[in-house]
Parts: structure tokens; sequence; C-alpha cells
């Protein structure tokens, strides 16, 4: 799992460093296809679904699952998210991270601290026993104290023989129905999924990227992390989106 994690977490700090205005998401894509290869590790969304490039980037109205294309070309005060998942010697790990590209022209800044500060305060909270529900509580109301709404269809997951394992559905608000905790040793995903109009994330005519059913932007930023008695261990840390 460390190697797996570090790998994803290593290809995405170097695609964000990467990332500038004039390229295209294919360039970056391409980029972060070099660095993954470097440690002999393969795209977890090509192998779990066909997904047409090695990583998701997705650019400014776009929520999630972009597809890496020649035509989009990043400009200078865009949110962009990219999201690197892979598999390394039979174990997966997952990160993400949105981020503003070059100058912050269009004030996306605040979006993106408030989604990295919310993964934070969610990811120093969880240890074995501590309910599923309860994160996700913590989560919306963190948000909504941030001016911020939550994607109600979108979660965090276990991970480690495959991208999506149980538990999967952690979502980022309260859900009563669900009665599960967080068990010592396990291994998940957590992701937020903050925005600033919508609350679902809704499917395009690609098959792939997805967008806000009221529009505006969505930041996301994930980790992957090793749950304990105490503290837990994050596998993706060397990815600095904390730094
Ligand atoms: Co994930
Ligand atoms: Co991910």
């Amino acid at each position: 799992m460390q190697k797996a994690s570090e790998a994803v977490a290593i290809t995405l700090k170097e695609m964000i460093d990467y990332a500038q205005p004039g390229m295209s998401t294919k360039e970056l894509d391409e980029f972060g296809a070099q660095v993954l290869s470097r440690f002999g590790a393969k795209s977890a969304p090509f192998l779990t679904y066909k997904f047409p490039g090695w990583t998701c980037i997705s650019v400014d109205n776009e929520f999630c699952h972009g597809i890496p294309k020649k035509s989009r070309i990043l400009k200078e005060g865009d949110l962009i998210n990219v999201d690197v998942s892979a598999e390394l010697g039979g174990f997966w790990a997952d990160n993400g991270c949105s981020f503003v590209v070059g100058q912050d022209l269009n004030h996306h800044q605040k979006l993106v601290n408030a989604s990295k500060e919310i993964l934070r305060k969610a990811i120093s909270n969880i240890k074995g026993g501590v309910k599923i529900a309860d994160i996700g509580h913590l989560m919306e109301t963190e948000a909504k104290k941030h001016g911020y709404k939550v994607i109600k269809n979108l979660g965090g997951h276990g991970i480690g023989r495959g991208l999506h394992e149980d538990p999967e559905e952690l979502m980022n608000y309260k859900n009563r129905l669900d009665h599960r905790r967080f068990k010592k040793n396990s291994v998940v995903a957590i992701e937020t999924f903050i925005s600033t109009t919508s609350t679902y994330a809704v499917d395009t005519r690609d098959g792939w990227t997805m967008v806000g059913n009221k529009g505006g932007y969505m930041a996301q930023h994930e980790h992957t992390i090793v749950v304990t008695d105490g503290a837990p261990i994050v596998l993706t840390e060397m990815n600095g989106i904390f730094n």
C-alpha cells in the first residue's frame, strides 16, 4: 500500500508543479503517465473502467472524471482538479487535488483552501470505532461554515486490492441510515466534494465528465489513509496538498 501510495502521491505532486497556462490537459496527463510508469504503476481508472486517459483532469465547470484532451488548454486562473489513482504490485491507491492554475484571477483559492481544511479536519477525526456518518456530518458542517455546499452523490471509499472496496459511499454529509463505523487497520480513500452552488454531480454527453446540477464550481482533495487507534497514517502524504 505504501509503494502504490507513494507512486500516486509523487505523480500528483509533479503534475501540480508541471501544470501551466497554455498547456493542454492531454499534455499534463501524458506527463503524469511518464511519472506513473517510472514507478511501474498502472492507471487505475483505465484498468478498472477503460477510462480514456491515465489520470482524471477536470477544469472549471467540470467537477470530476474529466477526460484529458488536446483541445482543452489551461488558462491563467482556471480551477483544475487532478485525480491520480493507480495499481502497483497488486495494491491500489488514490489521491486528488483541486488548485488554481497560475494567478488566482477568478478567486477560486478560497474554495480550494476550504476543501483542504475540511479534508484535514475529517482525517484528524477518523479512528477505529468512529461512525462514518459523523465524519460526513463534520464535513458538511464545516462546508456550511465556509459558505459552501457538499455534493451528495459522490463519496470516499475503501481501497486496497481494488480501486473501490468496502466501505463504499463515505459521504460528505450525515446519512442517518448509515450505522457503519471506521475499522482499525482498514485503508480508505477520504475525499471532499465542496461546491459553490450545486448539490449533485450529473453526467455529461461524453459519458465520463461530471458537472454540477446547478453549475458553479467544486473542489476535491483526497488522501489514502490507514485507520488506527489514534491519528491515521496518511499514505499519500507526499503529494504535499497539506503543505
Ligand atoms: Co477516490
Ligand atoms: Co481519486
